[in-house]
């Protein structure tokens, strides 16, 4: 199929122009002003004129179908996929869990078969790693050379059921330096925190909001400053996922302005959302339990400075949806139990240009480069993804910046019965998707394919380069 996309504003991490874009067969085959109509002859012309023409967004922090704290998040690979489409997101990278006593291997064939078949955009995997005996090395070094998996997250929080400690990351991060992977951090202090978490119970404090004040900044701080540490002890780069405290961005800043490749994501809960909606009543503050927690709102100005200025580098979602009924009501008599993590892979794009471009937080280059070029670049994605260039893949958001939306279950598609955004009015939206040239969703309505989406062998990070 051949697409002829007509005097759009072409916004890329870099340019801003008024252009034709003629896709065929997936990718993009030409830009121009006025091209001439006998030779880009298209199956749908899409005029495109008053809206901006941007890469597709990429996510690559997602959590579709894992089991987690006693349940499964509510989101398969098709359902999420989809609301993801219809929120302008073309590519995620998910997590495929590597459980103690198996191999990465069994992990990704594990994950591929969740997602082969039902996702509709295009998906890869960062591989979680539980436990490194001498094999497990080995395994990193295959995945990154021949299953195109080239980062690895590691946790030091979740005691038990993630947490591994320093000597662990140590060598994850030493292997790195080899095989050219990139290591991902969840930087929370899982010690501390687990005593925190047993005080509290004992003293009867139970509720939501509790869950928030057992996870201290500073626990983030301490333990970003520490994975900083280790990894320049090994030598090699790191990228802090989740973001959420200043005292974590502290950590980053200071490092990089010692030069030193430390790199992070923050999503859009810690920008819009904040301690005081766990004192939202009864068990509704629920909904926001998710690790690291929301902070006060002071933080968010300081998150929002480090975006502008680059000492974050990119928006994920941490998309990880519980339904209240069933799932989070598991923690109704002890905030430890209920399941950590909240929906957003839908609303990412509308929430950062709503609440970051038009107040003039960030410029539109800025919120591309955040929300797809640099997440691509850093992934080992680009220039196949991340930008509108001859060659690279046609996925392509036409994004109309005067589309107001409410943000709601009842608007929006992800499989999850609240939202954390309910009601709230966003302006600039997705006015059509298109996934490898095909478009996926036109309007509101979802016309793409389950399984049309491609695994992604990604290759090695390009972060180091330029960033
Ligand atoms: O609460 C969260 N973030 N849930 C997903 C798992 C993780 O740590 O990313
Ligand atoms: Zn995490
Ligand atoms: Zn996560």
């Amino acid at each position: 199929m051949s697409l002829l996309i007509t005097n759009g504003r072409i916004i890329t991490a870099a340019d801003d122009y008024v252009a034709d874009v003629y896709c065929d067969k997936g990718v993009v085959v030409a830009i121009g002003r006025n091209l001439p109509s006998h030779r880009f002859q298209a199956d749908r012309t899409i005029d495109a004129s008053g809206k901006y023409v941007i890469p597709g967004g990429i996510d690559v922090h997602t959590h579709l179908n894992m089991p987690f704290g006693g349940t499964t998040s509510a989101d398969d690979f098709e359902t999420g996929t989809i609301a993801a489409a219809f929120g302008g997101t073309t590519s995620i990278v998910d997590f495929a869990i590597q459980y103690r006593g198996s191999t990465m291997r069994q992990a990704l064939d594990d994950w591929r078969k969740r997602a082969d078949g039902k996702a509709v955009i295009d998906y890869g995997f960062h591989m979680i790693v539980t436990e490194l005996a001498d094999a497990g090395l080995g395994d990193m070094d295959r995945m990154v050379r021949d299953e195109g998996i080239t980062s690895f997250k590691l946790f030091m929080a979740y005691p038990g059921v993630f947490m591994v400690d320093d000597q662990t990351i140590f060598r994850a991060l030493r292997r790195t330096g080899e095989n050219g992977g990139l290591v991902c951090m969840h930087a929370e202090n899982g010690g501390v925190i687990d005593e925190l978490v047993k005080e509290a119970l004992r003293k009867g404090e139970t509720a939501p909001k509790y869950h928030a004040l057992t996870r201290p900044p500073t626990a983030e701080g301490e333990a970003t400053g520490r994975a900083i540490a280790l990894s320049e002890m090994a030598g090699v780069p790191i990228y802090i996922v989740h973001l959420s405290a200043a005292h974590a961005l502290e950590k980053v800043r200071e490092a990089r302005d010692r030069g030193l490749p430390a790199y992070a994501e923050t999503c859009p809960q810690y920008l819009f959302l904040s301690y005081d909606n766990y004192e939202e009543s009864g068990f509704n503050g629920a909904k926001y339990v998710m690790s690291p927690p929301l902070r006060e709102k002071w933080h968010q100005d300081v998150l929002w400075k480090g975006l502008a200025k680059n000492d974050l580098q990119v928006i994920s979602t941490d998309h990880c949806p519980f339904c209240m009924a069933e799932q989070k009501a598991l923690g109704r008599n002890d905030f430890s139990k209920i399941p950590n993590g909240a929906p957003g892979i839908e609303t990412r794009l509308t929430l950062v240009h709503d609440g970051g471009v038009r107040p003039g937080r960030i410029s539109m280059n800025r919120f591309v480069e955040l929300c797809s070029t640099t997440p691509a670049r850093m992934f080992g994605l680009f220039p196949r993804k991340g930008t509108i260039a001859v060659g690279s893949d046609a996925d392509i958001v036409i994004f109309d910046p005067d589309k107001t939306a409410t943000l709601g279950v009842k608007t929006l598609h992800m499989n999850v019965d609240y939202n954390p955004y309910e009601g709230r009015t966003v302006k600039g939206a997705p006015s059509a998707v298109i996934s490898n040239g095909e478009v996926i969703v036109d309007g509101d309505t979802f016309i793409g394919k389950k399984g049309g989406g491609h695994f992604l062998r990604r290759s090695a990070s390009q972060a180091p380069a330029g960033l």
